[in-house]
């Protein structure tokens, strides 16, 4: 796709959007980049929202969007959820939290715990730290210092893995190993296994284009993982809305320790990881565990009365496990709807993901490691995702796109006609 035709989507979407830009422009002089979120950055800037109602979104120039992104996965309830609104509401005018224990910490606990199949869980604030936790249990209950992932894969702020390791990540030793490679990745295990801590890694990149692991690659990786002794890690923070019990679990794999975030906060900030109890006992601190080596864990909102009771509506109200096989199934559903409209565009483009999670992408053939994603077409990506936004849709500048619980099947219709019209425009051209 030529430069000159971006020059004219981007003009054009400025053209359209004078306040957003003021707001931008005005954010700017106090935050670099304008927000806090670097993933939201894209040319010519960011949209700025004054409104969400269940699946629809409200820009301040006074457009109204469909919202495909979720917010990254977070918002999967959609916005304005009342049931977790009311009880959140309630909760803090009656709870005097600060500083203590209160009940639905344990709640939310017992709710993970049975759900995901865990034997014990600790909070955190986000998926970042709840990953870093996930990798100092690792690091202190095998005395070993290595840690691998997979090129592609996103931990956190700073466990990022886009090309290999990124500089401003936290100091771990590192070994990125190529993902849905089984061969190579056997032969790295082999050779870090006497050091190796841990193995962390999504069951579908998320940030990295949704890109899912064969379930033959997960097993194999685990299976190796554990003959050399190390931690394996899943990082569910996106994925745990798939099935009964999360991803990994589908992919016939179940880890040592399981980190959350995202969605089960309904809207709150969010973080946990879980497991057996011999390594998530190395926090028991309490005076019957006994133990004379216990790992600290802190964290003034680690167990915030917000974030608390949000969780226990979401996991034990709004997304049983009922619902989540149910919404998996339906996102199945419209990420085919998706792929023939992409197909039948004639365009160089297509769908990847699993359940509600999907990426649209500038590649002729379905990516499945981050070099293919690499391979994309910039200007045709960028072009279809400012084409979307034209027709009233918001997705990620990447091409991400997860269903959340409130869109109809009116708006996913809106969807597929808005992705066609946009093709058609960008193969006129
Ligand atoms: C797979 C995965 N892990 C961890 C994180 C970090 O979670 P948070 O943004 O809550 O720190 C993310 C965030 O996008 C993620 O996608």
């Amino acid at each position: 796709m030529d430069a000159k035709r971006l020059t004219k989507a981007r003009s054009a979407f400025a053209d359209r959007n004078p306040q957003s830009r003021r707001q931008y422009d005005e954010a700017r002089k106090y935050l670099p980049g304008g927000h806090t979120r670097t993933v939201l950055t894209h040319a010519p800037f960011p949209l700025t929202f004054a409104a969400g109602d269940h699946s629809w979104l409200y820009d301040v120039d006074g457009h109204t969007y469909i919202d495909m992104l979720g917010d990254y996965t977070a918002g999967l309830l959609g916005h304005g959820d009342s049931r977790v609104l009311d009880a959140v509401e309630a909760a803090l005018r009656t709870n005097a939290s600060v500083g203590g224990i209160h009940p639905a910490e344990s709640r939310l606990a017992r709710l993970m715990c049975e759900r995901f199949h865990l034997d014990r869980v600790r909070f955190t604030n986000s998926g970042s730290e709840a990953n870093l936790m996930a990798l100092t249990t690792a690091l202190q209950a095998t005395g070993r210092s290595k840690v691998m992932v997979f090129r592609g894969g996103y931990h956190g702020g700073l466990l990022y893995f886009a090309s290999g390791t990124a500089p401003w990540n936290v100091p771990y030793d590192f070994i990125v190993a190529p993902f849905n490679d089984a061969a190579q990745t056997s032969v790295l295990i082999a050779e870090h296994g006497h050091s190796l801590a841990a193995v962390v890694m999504e069951p579908m990149l998320g940030s990295g284009g949704c890109i899912p692991a064969d379930a033959a690659f997960a097993q194999r990786v685990f299976a190796d993982a554990h003959a050399v002794g190390a931690v394996f890690i899943a990082d569910e923070v996106m994925t745990s809305r798939h099935g009964r019990t999360g991803m990994f679990a589908l992919l016939g794999v179940k880890p040592d320790i399981v980190t959350f975030g995202k969605y089960i906060g309904g809207g709150f900030s969010f973080g946990a990881f879980g497991g057996g109890a011999e390594l998530l006992d190395q926090f028991d601190t309490s005076p019957e565990s006994g133990r004379t080596k216990v790992l600290a864990h802190a964290g003034t909102f680690n167990n915030n009365i917000a974030s608390m009771t949000a969780g226990c509506v979401v996991l034990g109200e709004v997304f049983t496990a009922d619902t989540a096989v149910a919404h998996m199934t339906r996102g199945d559903e419209f990420r085919r709807s998706v792929s023939s409209v992409l197909a039948r565009s004639g365009l160089p483009v297509c769908v990847s993901g699993f359940g509600s999670m999907m990426s649209l992408h500038a590649l002729a053939k379905t990516p499945r490691n981050a070099d293919d994603v690499a391979r994309r077409d910039v200007a045709l990506q960028e072009l279809l995702f400012l084409g979307l936004l034209e027709r009233g849709v918001y997705s990620a500048a990447r091409g991400m796109m997860n269903l959340s619980l409130t869109l109809t099947d009116d708006q996913l219709a809106q969807v597929l006609d808005a992705l066609q019209e946009a093709l058609a425009a960008l193969r006129d051209a």
